[in-house]
């Protein structure tokens, strides 16, 4: 006679052989072998046993359980073999992959690369300021008072409490000497923003290279030397480089300096590309307010300041057509500059 543990075995063993998928062999494990189960529930009826009976019983309990698992173990993993055999089935590994694309830095970032080695070459350090600013570091301590006609020439986006986005980085020159006495020879680099008609050569954010050079007996010639070499450094020896007088409220005297060079697509034409000049005493005077001191005696210290047109010099060097192009993150027009 059999047992009727045999027979759950027997019944198990049978119904893990039959299950299709791994949740139907989930069900019979827990049928037979979980805390309610069929299997499970003769070790309870294990205590009400006579001695006699009780090492029988617990044999064949140990036996039931012991298959059972096994059986459950060797069929699960069958299924799950299956399982991913007919997942790849469908795979077709002669199919191309997907290329991961290198990445290419920015033509103004490359620009910029360029511009800095160069700078470097000459012993300037890097300085930078926020794009949003106040109006005294943008404009008054440049010597820009409020009715200062220059203002509205360098219109730019205010916020409601009152600060603006930078028009121009010369708001660089301020920060850099409220924070160190001279002597200064530094470049920052950064954005700027204008309320500009957007077209082919105007943004309303651009970028420039400000330029400060605070020292004994800095003159014109230390300022014509410094970015001639650096404009020749850039777009090659043969490039002519002229210096004409302007007006910048901040510098005295001002200039401003055009290249023209036959190997540039732009050929005969000169082409403006920076502003520059002599820093005006009255800068000196604010920042020395600002500090609280005479760090910056105009009588002892001189300087001269420039402020480059990054974009204006990356069109130049890569003949691009239009400033538009640097915001649009067309890759066709990014590609072309790996
Ligand atoms: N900040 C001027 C502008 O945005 C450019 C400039 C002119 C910067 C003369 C200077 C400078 O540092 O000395 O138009």
């Amino acid at each position: 006679m059999t047992h009727p543990l045999e027979e759950l075995r027997e019944a198990a063993l049978a119904e893990i052989s039959a299950a299709p998928e791994e949740r139907a062999l989930d069900a019979v494990r827990v049928r037979y072998l979980g805390r309610q189960g069929s299997i499970s529930a003769w070790g309870e009826r294990m205590k009400s046993l006579s001695k006699e009976e009780r090492p029988v019983v617990g044999k064949l309990l140990n036996e039931a359980r012991t298959a059972v698992t096994a059986a459950l173990e060797e069929k699960g993993s069958k299924l799950r073999a299956a399982m991913e055999a007919s997942a790849l089935a469908d795979l077709d590994v002669s199919l191309p992959g997907t290329p991961n694309e290198l990445g290419t830095l920015h033509p103004l970032t490359q620009m910029l690369d360029r511009a800095i080695a160069i700078f470097r070459r000459m012993g300037f350090a890097l300085a930078e300021g926020p794009d949003v600013e106040d109006e005294w570091h943008c404009f008054d301590a440049l010597n820009t008072p409020p009715d200062h006609p220059a203002r509205a020439e360098q219109d730019t986006f205010y916020l409601p409490d009152g600060r603006l986005l930078r028009t121009h980085t010369s708001t660089v020159q301020i920060r850099t000497m409220e924070a160190a006495p001279p002597p200064i020879r530094v470049i920052a680099p950064g954005a700027a923003f204008r309320r500009d008609e957007v077209d082919a050569t105007h943004s309303a954010q651009f970028h420039q290279i400000e330029g400060l050079y605070v020292d004994k007996g800095v003159t014109v010639a230390d300022l014509k030397g410094t970015l001639e070499f650096f404009l020749r450094e850039l777009f090659g020896p043969e490039t002519e480089v002229r210096f004409r007088p302007h007006y910048f409220p901040f510098t005295e005297p001002s200039l401003e300096i055009d290249v023209k060079s036959k190997t540039l697509k732009s050929g005969e034409k000169w082409i403006e590309v920076c502003g520059c000049g002599m820093v005006h005493p009255a800068v000196f005077e604010a920042v020395n307010r600002a500090r609280g001191d005479a760090a910056f005696d105009p009588e002892t210290w001189t300087g001269f300041a420039f402020g480059l047109g990054m974009d204006r010099l990356a069109m130049i060097l890569f003949d691009i057509p239009d400033i538009r192009l640097f915001a649009q993150n067309d890759l066709r027009f990014l590609q072309q500059f790996a």
